[in-house]
């Protein structure tokens, strides 16, 4: 059993688990935060989940003070014959308790280690929960002798404690979002994470071994298709633009040379609404058109104009798929919805008419489709996340 500690947007990952290990096999603990039903979690493959590991108790009880001595007891035990020094880091999450609280735990442990002569480096707590990326510097849960605590108090009270098995890699996103050679902040960049995201959501839990095909129909400067080559899909990527095949090719070559891997991909030219793709096409992800940029809420008018414009696109792109893929294929897309100056969103026609389209949108366990927006605050387009099967 593992634990699952979830991103900014804790729907994307709680989608992301769902589709990977099954609707049933995920359990929210707390609004950031889900248990997994599975036998082995490897976090790098997951855009959603900055934070994971293996649970090893779970307590009755919520008190900090209580969880606290039991983990000082334990680990006196379970530490007290270790040969070398223990880099360790706590994380609450959920408590009622500052990072002094929580770095006092770990104070004491090391005190009652020393009688042993296990000699422990703490992690300072800036906040209760160290972020992922102190986590990932530290490289904790990588090692027997670099660990993180997650705690976790639960809706219903009770006390999780798990051990980390890693963070996510930021340095290596932070290197492949900002360190490829073309980007271009018109078209708007998708972060890999949600790239990766996207990608988990279509594939569900198919495996990419027999190296199937991702196409991305509006592929821009290749973002979808260089998360796809990392995880062992064939990619394939088409967009109206020759200036953004151009620059989906160099990103990817870009990547080749720095993963000393040769990726397996093809690009051209092509509109989506009338392409004839090439086969073998075997699941779909895509950042579709998103119509212009807005740094304010637009006009009522301007708004409907641009939404006409995008759901006539994305339709007619819909519709020109359908004939080419065979029935069960799966379809992750990211269309715009706009945010009002009441937070209200504004959501594409064709989301509640898209079984007239034949595609069958999928049904999750612990999250509702209105859930599946990505946005930052302030922003005024978001992008809603389809999940799609061609039925
Ligand atoms: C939001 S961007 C996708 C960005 C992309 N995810 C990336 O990694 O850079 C949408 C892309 O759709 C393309 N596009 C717009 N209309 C299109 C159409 N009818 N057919 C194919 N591509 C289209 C644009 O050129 C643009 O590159």
């Amino acid at each position: 059993m593992y634990i699952a500690i979830l991103g900014r947007q804790p729907a994307l990952g709680i989608a992301e688990l769902e589709r990977t290990f099954s609707g049933k096999s995920v359990k929210l603990l707390y609004p950031q935060a889900v248990s997994i039903d599975c036998d082995g979690f490897e976090i790098q493959n997951f855009g959603g989940v900055p934070k994971a590991g293996k649970i090893i108790a779970e307590l009755p009880h919520s008190d900090w003070h209580q969880v606290s001595q039991k983990i000082v007891h334990y680990y006196t035990n379970e530490w007290s014959t270790f040969d070398g020094k223990i880099t360790v880091g706590l994380s609450a999450y959920n408590f009622t308790v500052d990072a002094r609280e929580v770095q006092k735990t770990g104070i004491i442990l090391k005190q009652k280690l020393k009688k042993y002569d296990t000699s422990i480096r703490l992690v300072p707590n800036i906040e209760p929960a160290l972020n992922s990326a102190t986590s990932h510097h530290n490289k904790l849960g990588l090692s027997d002798n670099k660990v993180e605590l997650l705690i976790v108090r639960t809706n219903d009270n009770k006390v999780i404690i798990a051990e980390s098995t890693g963070s996510q890699n930021i340095t290596a996103y932070a290197k492949r979002d900002q360190e490829r050679p073309k980007r271009d902040a018109f078209v708007g960049m998708l972060p890999p994470k949600l790239a990766q995201i996207m990608i988990n959501l279509a594939s569900g839990d198919s495996s990419s071994t027999n190296k199937q095909c991702i196409l991305d129909p509006f592929c821009g400067t290749g973002v979808i298709l260089q998360e796809a080559v990392l995880k062992g899909y064939s990619a394939y990527g088409t967009d109206l633009s020759d200036k953004m095949i151009e620059y989906s090719h160099d990103n990817l070559d870009w990547l080749s040379n720095n993963y000393h891997k040769k990726f397996d991909y093809k690009l051209h030219q092509g509109d989506a609404m009338n392409t004839k793709w090439q086969q073998p096409i075997d699941i779909i992800v895509g950042e579709t058109y998103l119509g212009q940029p807005f740094s304010a809420p637009p006009s009522p008018a301007k708004l409907n104009e641009v939404m006409q414009n995008c759901n006539h696109i994305i339709t007619e792109f819909l519709k020109n798929l359908m004939p080419q893929i065979k029935t069960g294929t799966q379809i992750c897309i990211a269309i715009p919805a706009w945010c009002d100056k009441n937070g209200h969103f504004n959501h594409l026609p064709l989301v509640s008419t898209i079984a007239r389209l034949g595609y069958k949108p999928h049904e999750f366990t612990n999250i509702l489709q209105n859930d599946l927006l990505y946005y930052r605050e302030g922003q005024v387009v978001a992008r809603e996340l389809l999940v799609l099967t061609k039925i």
